[in-house]
């Protein structure tokens, strides 16, 4: 049986990265999803990889900050596949770093809407569609930025990745009676276009800093989800769940 067999899900930021790595897996394990991010070109190949490989996608393009859009990913899911069980709430960006005096008010609400009203949104309509079947899955990418690591220039990130952990309290608490667990997903540095390690230097400096001495692949932060997503975690609501080759631990 696969793991996500009859499940119907939402990925965003499914046009690169963790994202795109997640809704393969979630697809190849029988979910039937709905692709979101903004550029549509991407994510048409995407859909195309996904069906030629026997699954089920659909993919609307659109900005996260929208709250028209966090519906309409619903509405989509809803209207193509009956229902939703799994949101995977993980487009975002580092935006612009800066010394916090340097940061201009809209670098920081540019930040904070992209990682973090985002979620608010998306839960938003998620959660009642999930009400509705009376069990689901809600993951948030947050980052262990934040959490267990303060990095010089990255304060709105920050905020905005350790107010998700917030979020995801309040929201397993919330519905954990209605059947409905809420999860954040905190991977450590991992190969995407979105990482920060655009030279050779920083690339080291960010692989050293993890126990295991390297970056991770989308691919094993995919999996981190598909855990989260699935029933193998049926018992676990309100977590951060550390994919972070040891990055809040290691002091070497
Ligand atoms: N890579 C890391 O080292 C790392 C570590 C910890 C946490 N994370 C988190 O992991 C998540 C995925 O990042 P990634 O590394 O896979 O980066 P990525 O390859 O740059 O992917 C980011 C995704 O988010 C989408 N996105 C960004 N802004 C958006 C917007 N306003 N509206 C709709 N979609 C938007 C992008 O799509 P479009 O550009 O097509 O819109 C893209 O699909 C992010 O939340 C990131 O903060 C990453």
């Amino acid at each position: 049986m696969l793991a996500l067999a009859n499940k119907i899900a939402i990925v965003t930021g499914a046009s690169s990265g963790i994202g795109r790595a997640t809704a393969k897996l979630f697809a190849e394990e029988g979910a039937r999803i709905v692709v979101s991010a903004r550029r549509q070109a991407e994510l048409d190949t995407l859909v195309a990889e996904i069906s030629d490989a026997d699954g089920t996608a659909v993919a609307l393009a659109g900005d996260v900050r929208d709250e028209a859009y966090a519906k309409a990913l619903v509405d989509l899911a809803v209207e193509n596949f009956g229902g939703l069980d799994i949101a995977f709430n993980n487009a975002g960006a580092v935006g612009l770093m800066a010394p916090l005096p340097d940061m201009m008010p809209a670098t920081w609400h540019e930040t904070m809407d992209i990682n973090l009203t985002s979620a608010f949104l998306g839960a938003k309509y998620q959660i009642p569609a999930m009400l509705e079947r009376g069990v689901g899955s809600l993951i948030f990418t947050s980052s262990f930025v934040g959490y267990t690591a303060g990095m010089p220039g990255m304060a709105a990130y920050a905020a905005a990745k350790a107010g998700l952990i917030g979020l995801t309290q309040v929201l397993a608490a919330e519905y954990g009676p209605k059947g409905l667990r809420v999860n954040a997903l905190l991977p450590g540095g991992t190969d995407t276009p979105g990482a920060t390690t655009t030279t050779p230097e920083a690339r080291a400096f960010v692989e050293g800093i993890h126990a295991l001495k390297r970056m991770a692949q989308p691919e094993e932060i995919a999996r981190s989800a598909l855990y989260l997503a699935s029933d193998a975690s049926s018992f676990t609501t309100g977590t951060a769940l550390f994919a972070d080759g040891g990055v809040s631990i290691n002091r070497t």
